[in-house]
């Protein structure tokens, strides 16, 4: 289950993404907005709080430039968000920090773009390992 939200600047990239998750049989919880206006860090909040219940396994965060969301969601416990706008980053975010959401900028992407980046950080796996010992002292930071 992936848990998405977006504020008034990225309503289309949304829906496009949302569109993509269908085309390819996965699972989505839509958080908002369907266009009103909103202050993105609480459209943060209720999908990271869904990650953090167990509910999604995984978030897509989108603003203007994805920049506000990955500030508020880096905020709470248990999150790894990553702003990314090109496939290698997703790629090793994934890898190396085991990022649980991508933010990504509706003012900076394309939509295709944004796509091929929802598709690498959806089907990239987390390398484990000597990464693991570096996420535990990044959650040690947390408390
Ligand atoms: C909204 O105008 C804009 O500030 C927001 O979408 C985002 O880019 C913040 O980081």
């Amino acid at each position: 289950m992936i848990a998405i939200g977006c504020d008034h600047a990225a309503v289309e990239l949304k829906k496009a993404v949302m569109k993509y998750l269908e085309e390819k049989q996965i699972d989505y919880i839509d958080l908002g907005t369907d266009g009103q206006t909103c202050d993105y860090p609480d459209i943060a909040e209720q999908v990271c709080r869904k990650i953090i219940s167990g509910e999604a396994e995984k978030g897509i965060l989108l603003c203007g430039t994805g920049i506000g969301m990955s500030i508020a969601a880096n905020k709470i416990k248990g999150i790894r968000a990553a702003v990314c706008s090109d496939g290698f980053s997703v790629r090793y975010t994934r890898k190396h920090n085991n990022a649980n959401v991508l933010c990504m900028g509706a003012r900076v992407l394309g939509t295709g773009l944004a796509l091929e980046l929802t598709d690498i950080f959806l089907e990239t796996e987390f390398e484990g390992g000597r990464h693991q010992q570096r996420i535990d002292k990044i959650t040690k930071l947390e408390s």
